[in-house]
């Protein structure tokens, strides 16, 4: 995608098997086996730790496998290292009203109904985007005031449907490019403007006042005006008194663009000091594989990046949570849209932790800052 062009389920953690690996190569980090600690039992009470769900709904196919049904293993992962899950598709307008007025929430409520069944949150992810759209939307030739109607009745029944049991909403996903301009294919924003970003708002709190409302977004640690786009926008939707309550920072991040983000901490504050909760949202930190592989340096610096961002998070009073994407490695959606790259989480599959979860899990430890 152009997004990135700069860029049944299972009871207690089973015991630790045994390690199967073999001797350490001197020096080079390498893949834990199996994790003995949990993440979310690390974490400070205030920072939730949390994964994506991959797959999900209308967007399954040979890219989104739907492992929630398929995979135990995957399951006892979910279940037993995180405090929050966000469906990484089932919730996107493609999946969830793939026909007008037709809503299929199967894959979402699975979702839903796993998270509470393992005492986890939900973030919902997304109520209008420029990708995932149906194409009785995009192409259904709609004025304004029709398309003003669709996502009126599109929030309040997808919000409303989910009312009390999922805690934050990305309400407007990636509405500014990197130029800090309005990001061209949203249908909404197209049609009628940034003013319809305001009415999303109001229409979601309308649906569930409990549901703490996000903006959400990538790049946004590290292309200015992108920041200050969304800056400059929570300020005027707060003056308006529009119940926006946070912040997204996706956390998209690439080895290829070194170093870590100088400003993703400062990044988080400035939108913390506008009296908003921010969240890491989409936390990934893929890299060019050679052979196939990543190397022990290359995991040794993403486990280094995994510790600076939430390392950020942790500095940042009201930072509530940091969500990592699509993880494990096997399941991942960066190999299928970064040609070359990947090895993105933290997990190489379902039972097998990499460096940057040992860097994880001494963030989380060493706490609040
Ligand atoms: C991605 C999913 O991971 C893929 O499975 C899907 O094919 C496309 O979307 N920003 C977002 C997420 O807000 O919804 C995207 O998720 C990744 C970038």
């Amino acid at each position: 995608m152009a997004l990135l062009a700069l860029g049944a389920c299972t009871g207690p953690a089973e015991p630790p098997p045994t390690s199967t690996s073999t001797e350490p190569v001197a020096s080079e980090p390498r893949p834990s086996a199996s994790p003995t600690v949990s993440l979310r039992t690390v974490a400070p009470k205030d920072l939730l730790i949390g994964s994506s769900v991959v797959g999900g709904g209308h967007l399954s196919g040979t890219d989104h496998p739907q492992p929630l049904e398929s995979d135990a293993a995957y399951r006892q992962l979910l279940a037993t290292q995180f405090a929050t899950l966000t469906p990484e598709n089932a919730l996107k307008w493609a999946s969830v009203e793939p026909a007008r007025d037709t809503y299929d929430f199967a894959a979402g409520d699975a979702a839903v109904a796993f998270a509470e069944q393992h005492g986890e949150q939900v973030r919902g992810h997304n109520l209008m985007w420029h990708q995932s759209n149906p194409a009785w939307l995009t192409e259904g030739g709609f004025t304004p005031d029709q398309l003003r109607q669709i996502l009126h009745d599109h929030i309040s029944t997808v919000v409303g449907h989910y009312r009390g049991r999922i805690a934050a909403w990305d309400v407007a996903n990636e509405i500014f490019d990197d130029y800090g301009r309005l990001q061209a294919g949203d249908p909404f924003t197209d049609a009628l403007g940034v003013g319809i970003v305001a009415d999303a708002f109001r229409w979601a709190h309308e649906a569930d006042p409990a549901a703490v409302l996000y903006l959400n977004d990538y790049n946004v640690e590290s292309s200015a005006a992108k920041r200050q786009a969304y800056l400059d926008l929570a300020r005027q939707l707060l003056a308006q008194g529009v119940p926006l309550g946070g912040m997204g920072i996706q956390g998209h991040l690439s080895l290829q663009y070194p170093p870590f983000p100088p400003d993703f901490r400062s990044t988080l504050q400035a939108f913390a000091d506008l009296g908003l909760d921010v969240a890491i949202t989409e936390l990934d930190v893929r890299m060019a594989l050679t052979g196939g592989e990543a190397t022990g340096d290359q995991l040794a610096t993403q486990a280094d990046w995994y510790r600076q961002a939430v390392a950020g998070c942790l500095a940042v009073a009201r930072c509530v949570s940091v969500t990592m994407w699509g993880l494990p490695d096997t399941y991942s959606w960066v190999p299928a849209t970064f040609t070359g790259q990947g090895a993105a989480t933290p997990f190489i599959d379902d039972s097998t932790a990499k460096p940057a979860f040992d860097a994880l899990v001494a963030a989380l430890q060493a706490g609040r800052t």
